[in-house]
């Protein structure tokens, strides 16, 4: 089973981020640990703080991989271009979030990505992205 893990802008700054909200792990930290626990799955990881190249990586893997997990931070809530992009792959997308968007401000309620979705998970913080992985397993 072939999985990515799709991360947007300011998720590399994850560790040092916000601490509070996002946590103290670092995603690189927390990705081998992903690996070593499920590692029976392909995982593959990548992140970009550019939409293009999150559109790009979308493409790239959207006809051949099994699940994508993506956290589009905040191009989750303003990118009718990722939307757009879910829409035309055959992969099917989870939506995930470190925090309760929902418990947030109010921008971070709309998602042009959960139209697109198979799912969301939203507030388990990293471990969004391992409810996810198990969902698709
Ligand atoms: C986030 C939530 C977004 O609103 C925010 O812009 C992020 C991270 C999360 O994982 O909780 O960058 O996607």
């Amino acid at each position: 089973m072939k999985i990515l893990i799709l991360n947007g802008p300011n998720l590399n700054l994850l560790g040092k981020r916000e601490p509070a909200i996002y946590g103290i792990l670092t995603f690189e930290q927390f990705f081998e640990s992903l690996k070593k626990k499920y590692a029976d799955v392909e995982l593959h990881y990548f992140q970009s703080n550019v939409e293009g190249e999150i559109i790009n990586k979308l493409h790239e893997v959207g006809f051949s991989f099994d699940g994508i997990i993506l956290n589009a931070g905040a191009y989750t809530h303003t990118s009718i271009a990722i939307g757009d992009a879910i829409k035309g792959i055959e992969t099917p997308v989870i939506e995930v979030h470190i925090s309760n968007v929902y418990a947030r401000e109010e921008f971070r309620h709309v998602s042009y990505i959960a139209p697109n979705a198979k799912g969301i998970i939203a507030g388990f913080g990293l471990q969004s992205y391992e409810l996810a992985l198990e969902s698709f397993i």
